[in-house]
């Protein structure tokens, strides 16, 4: 049976994009509380400018505080160099460096165009390697950006091609505003899985439509084995308006194992840590 690997991201993409202030605490209990669940990742939170992102202001202390579980690796948002260095201290077990398939979201997200976001990339994947540190790549907008229109599939294989040359283990592919459906993934799927095999991707879908469950059924049919998702289904981003949250991971996980596939999540915890997320 194959088994589908589950990466959690609600502390970070759910809890980034919460307007109340979160305690450190109540972020520490939760990322705690999902250690126990049976997942084997788990993104706590981000190591970029606090002022651009300042719900993850206290990424250090909430590195410094949770408990870790053995068979979990804690990622983390890296956009530079500094974000690494800033990973490296915290004992991060992988980082995560992000671009995106449109210059519009670029610019609004990283301050920078996609040529210059590899340019930083080049010094922190150097570091990366050095330090025996995996990394993982994000594009965002693969379907559609909020600023630019509609993306060029093949603007995402190439992309993605890129990110696994530099040195990136896996690319995870984030419709960011959630405006993907069977047919739209699959001609970027066709596209993508051409210059990358299955094995090195994972699919990243806000469910902003409620179409993120039938979007990952198309991945799967292409063979690909690794999702992101969010607790309850916390999240979206703050320089994508009109972005929801991630697919909800104790519904992601229902339905993976409905059709057949093997999580090792137990999703009763999961519906239970969802009833009392902090907000
Ligand atoms: P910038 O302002 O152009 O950076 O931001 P800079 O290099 O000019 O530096 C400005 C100041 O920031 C300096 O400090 C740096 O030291 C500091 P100052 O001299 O003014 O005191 N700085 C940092 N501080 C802490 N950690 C760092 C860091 N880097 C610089 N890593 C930057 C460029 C990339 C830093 C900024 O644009 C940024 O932090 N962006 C992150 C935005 C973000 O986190 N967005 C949400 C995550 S992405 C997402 O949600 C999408 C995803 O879920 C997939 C999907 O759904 O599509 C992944
Ligand atoms: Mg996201």
């Amino acid at each position: 049976m194959r088994h589908i690997t589950i990466f959690e991201v609600g502390p970070r993409d759910g809890l980034q994009n919460i307007k109340n202030n979160i305690a450190t605490a109540d972020k520490v209990a939760l990322i705690n509380a999902l250690s126990k669940t049976g997942l084997a990742k788990i993104e706590a939170t981000s190591f970029v400018n606090p002022k651009w992102i300042p719900q993850l202001a206290d990424a250090k202390e909430v590195m410094a505080q949770i408990e870790r579980h053995k068979q979990v690796d804690y990622a983390v948002l890296t956009p530079n160099l500094v974000g690494l260095e800033r990973a490296i201290a915290a004992k991060a077990d992988e980082v995560a460096i992000f671009t995106s398939a449109s210059e519009g979201f670029c610019q609004a997200n990283l301050n920078c165009t996609i040529e210059q976001s590899f340019e930083r990339f080049a010094p922190l994947m150097q570091k990366a390697k050095s330090a025996g540190i995996k990394v993982r790549g994000y594009i965002s907008n693969i379907i559609e950006c909020p600023f630019d229109g509609v993306t060029d599939p093949a603007i995402v294989a190439n992309l993605t091609k890129r990110l696994i040359n530099i040195g990136c283990y896996e690319v995870s592919l984030g419709d960011t505003l959630g405006k993907g459906d069977k047919n739209s993934v699959k001609t970027l799927m066709q596209h993508v899985t051409k210059q990358v095999p299955a094995q090195q991707l994972a699919g990243h879908f806000h469910d902003t439509y409620g179409r993120a469950l039938e979007n990952i059924d198309v991945c799967l049919e292409f063979g690909l084995s690794v999702f992101d998702s969010s607790i309850g289904g916390i999240g979206g981003c703050p320089y994508a308006p009109g972005a929801k949250g991630n697919v909800a991971t104790e519904q992601l996980v229902q339905h993976v194992e409905s059709l057949g596939f093997k999580t090792g999540i137990d999703v009763a915890s999961l519906r239970d840590i969802a009833q009392n997320l902090p907000h």
